[in-house]
């Protein structure tokens, strides 16, 4: 078992089987996250460096514990209150890291492409966890992972998208991810935050959020990320709300079950209305649970070491 990669920089990358392998690894991990010793021996001759250049709650926790249940060693790098603030530079940074005796990099970085860059002047395997508006890909594996425990086989299966596109590693991540399992996928939010050209990706799009919620089986539903917009791109949160925001009325008024997910943080009472986050349609909870047997399955994968004891 191993994937046809030697970093996991991107879905874009991955062979279906590669994303077939994660998962069936997974779920042997997630047999072994329910017992009572929630631990194996596999990489305890392994140290990896969380490198997070971003703020991040939700993926940085989940690779620090992923890889405490594999026994191996961890570092954990900010770049706030690093020699960074100095001006040294990424590559001096992962390096001066890596001639610790690190083995491997987890990076998350505000810019795209960082860890692309990086892996030209590294030898050890890099982990993306999320590269400015690129990809997420940990994430999208995730999100496919639970949609899957929940629909079975996601071939033919419809899966919507919405909110900010636009400025989304997730939704990028994702649909490469559902095409490569054969599911249908339709964004819906703002024009000002779909892509133009969207379409060349190989998916349709549409304005109107309730006609995307009537037509699909999931919605995964996206951040306003206000951080990453130079210039308004709507004339207000009340507005988006109203216009693009999802309740638990407009599921509802569906008259079947979806299921609703959001990769966190959640806007609440933007683009998703608190009764909707918590009501029995969503298991974003089950996303955090899954990131764990996800993050595993990659860096075992990647390591190249022996099988699950
Ligand atoms: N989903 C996600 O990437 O969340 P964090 O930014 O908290 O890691």
């Amino acid at each position: 078992m191993s994937l046809s990669v030697k970093h996991l920089l991107g879905i874009k990358d991955l062979a279906k089987e590669d994303i077939q392998t994660i998962f069936s690894t997974a779920d042997n991990f997630k047999q072994v996250l329910q017992r009572p010793i929630k631990k194996v021996p596999s990489l305890r001759d392994t140290t990896v460096a969380n490198i997070f250049f971003e703020n991040s709650t939700r993926t940085r926790i989940s690779f620090e514990l992923a890889e405490k249940r594999l026994s191996a060693d961890s570092v954990n790098f900010s770049a706030a209150g690093s020699s960074v603030s100095k001006g040294e530079t990424l590559i001096d940074t992962v390096n001066n890291i890596l001639s610790m005796k690190v083995d491997m990099v987890v990076m998350r970085h505000s810019a795209s492409g960082a860890p692309h860059f990086l892996s030209q002047h590294i030898d050890a395997s890099i982990i993306n966890a999320g590269d400015g508006t690129n990809e997420h890909p940990t994430q999208a594996l995730l999100d496919a992972f639970s949609m899957r425990e929940k629909l079975g086989d996601l071939k033919g299966k419809k899966i919507a998208i919405i909110g900010d596109i636009l400025h989304s590693r997730v939704a990028l991540s994702n649909i490469y991810c559902l095409q490569k399992l054969g599911a249908e996928v339709l964004v819906a939010g703002p024009p000002t935050l779909i892509p133009k050209h969207i379409e060349a990706l190989g998916v349709a799009y549409t304005y109107d959020v309730k006609k995307a919620l009537a037509w699909c089986e999931v919605a995964n539903v996206l951040r306003i990320q206000l951080e990453r917009q130079n210039k308004p791109l709507f004339s207000s949160l009340r507005e988006y709300a109203l216009y693009y925001g999802i309740n638990k009325d407009m599921l509802d008024s569906i008259q079947r079950d979806i299921l609703i997910m959001h990769p966190g943080p959640i806007n609440r009472g933007v683009e998703l209305s608190s009764d909707a986050a918590d009501s029995k349609q969503s298991i974003i909870l089950n996303q955090v649970e899954n990131g764990v047997a996800i993050r595993m399955a990659a860096i075992y994968l990647l390591s190249g070491k022996a099988i699950i004891e």
